[in-house]
């Protein structure tokens, strides 16, 4: 099957811009913008799709199994970590800073002194999905396996295993840990047997 402009950066590009990566499985498409790729680190099995934004300032960590879709916007002035196996949708947007703006200017086009920004870090544990235009805000932490519904605006951490959707974000179901869990250990198992290794896990967080 061809695809018109579906050209990928491979880890060999990535490699010579200054993105430290940690498994051959890495690739990124050749229209996103990448901002101090020296602080943005990727694991392994990794896709990041076409016009996404990876501001990596205050740097970016991301994990192996992970696919970032479309029009995706990780602003990382606060530093974002994503874990093995979190997901994040199209359109999705991840702020570690962000203007409060109450007695303040707000944006890039004024000075410093002028502005009050907050900025956090922002944690997607493992199995964390983040569904199609959802915003997360500074200092949020999506713990192991919970997932903000597509549009929903997360300004709270979400517990573990749980679904949330909406603004304000409100509370949908609990997610199947166990299940989740054995399926995602099947695939590092089978891709450890295929490169005849021990699964490494992942070097980038937990
Ligand atoms: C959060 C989500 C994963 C939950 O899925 P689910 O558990 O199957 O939930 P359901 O579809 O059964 O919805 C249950 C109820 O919550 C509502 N709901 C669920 N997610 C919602 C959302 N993001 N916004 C508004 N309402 C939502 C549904 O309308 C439904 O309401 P009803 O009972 O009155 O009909 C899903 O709704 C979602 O947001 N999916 C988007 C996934 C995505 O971004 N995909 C991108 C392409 S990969």
């Amino acid at each position: 099957m061809n695809t018109y402009n579906g050209e990928f950066l491979s880890r060999d590009d990535l490699t010579k811009l200054g993105v430290v990566t940690a498994g051959p499985d890495v690739r990124v498409h050749k229209s996103v913008v990448i901002i101090n790729p020296e602080a943005l680190a990727l694991g392994d099995h990794i896709r990041v799709d076409p016009f996404c934004i990876l501001s990596a300032t205050g740097g970016i960590r991301i994990g192996n199994y992970v696919h970032i879709s479309a029009h995706a916007t990780l602003i990382g002035e606060g530093g974002i970590e994503v874990g093995d196996f979190a997901n994040i949708s199209h359109g999705a947007k991840i702020f570690s800073a962000a203007d409060k703006g109450r007695g303040y200017l707000v944006g890039a086009m004024v000075p410093t002194e002028t502005r009050q920004v907050t900025r956090a870090p922002v944690r997607l544990m493992n199995h964390a999905a983040v569904c199609a235009g959802a915003v997360i805000m500074p200092g949020v932490t999506l713990e192991e396996g919970s997932v903000a519904g597509a549009l929903s605006y997360i300004r709270k951490d979400l517990p573990a295993w749980t679904i949330w959707f909406g603004n304000p974000a409100r509370y949908l179901r609990r997610r199947e840990r166990d299940d989740v869990l054995r399926r995602a250990e099947g695939i590092a198992r089978q891709d450890s047997a295929e490169r005849g290794t021990a699964d490494p896990g992942s070097p980038w967080r937990n």
